[in-house]
């Protein structure tokens, strides 16, 4: 097979994928993260949703009349792709790794996902008042772990820092308005404040997730 025919077949193997989760059939996490260069599909494991916890989490924004969800430290979009392709609410990340960042707009300009936008940058970076969703992979967390633990070195990581960022988000969600939703993939390493309600039977059968509406 000719270099120009194989790439050819994996791009047609990348859109069925993709038609494939727009259809609601079942996509494997190694055949999703296959749309990123082997460096990020390493880490999946242990830093990027699985298929099945985005796809939930985005059916819990979308019934719950979320309309503009953000995903606080999105690595390279795999979430926000998975649920701008599975509902019609729209998804943006911030997310400090340029490299993440590159990425993951690449895969959304080739497979012309709708409604995503990676922003490169950090909490400073975010109006908050702009959304009514947040979505949370515990993306603090990765300060509290020693170096060799990191994702790359390219960030200065602490946990003084990860506990600012975390009062941060408290904070933000403190102000938030009536009916902001929040999901949590394994939380974020703070509280929600009061005025959130726990929906518990929303996110039962999927360990981890966790959804809060505010009243
Ligand atoms: C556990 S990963 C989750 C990625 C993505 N949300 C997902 O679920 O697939 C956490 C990501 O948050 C990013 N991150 C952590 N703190 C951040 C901050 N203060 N501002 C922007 N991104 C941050 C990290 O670089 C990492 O890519």
């Amino acid at each position: 097979m000719s270099r120009a025919s194989g790439s050819t077949s994996r791009d047609h193997a990348r859109r069925a994928l993709l038609a494939d989760l727009a259809a609601g059939r079942t996509v494997s996490d190694l055949a999703f993260d296959r749309l990123y260069p082997e460096r990020i599909r390493k880490l999946s494991n242990r830093y990027w949703t699985p298929v099945h916890v985005a796809r939930h989490a985005a059916f819990l924004f979308a019934k719950h009349g979320a309309r503009r969800v953000l995903d606080i430290g999105a690595g390279m979009g795999k979430f926000c792709a998975i649920a701008a392709i599975t509902t019609d609410v729209e998804f943006s990340g911030v997310e400090q790794r340029e490299h993440l960042v590159t990425a993951g707009r690449e895969v959304v300009a080739t497979y012309a996902i709708p409604r995503v936008t990676l922003i490169h940058g950090t909490l400073d970076d975010v109006d908050f008042d702009a959304y009514d969703g947040f979505y949370l992979f515990n993306p603090f967390e990765e300060g509290t772990f020693a170096p060799s633990q990191w994702v790359d070195r390219t960030i200065p990581l602490s946990e003084e820092r990860a506990s600012g960022d975390v009062a941060r988000v408290e904070a933000a969600l403190a102000r938030a308005r009536r009916g902001t939703c929040v999901v949590t993939f394994h939380g974020f390493g703070g509280a929600i404040p009061k005025g959130f309600v726990h929906l518990p039977e929303e996110t039962r059968g999927v360990p981890f997730l966790r959804l809060w509406v505010k009243d």
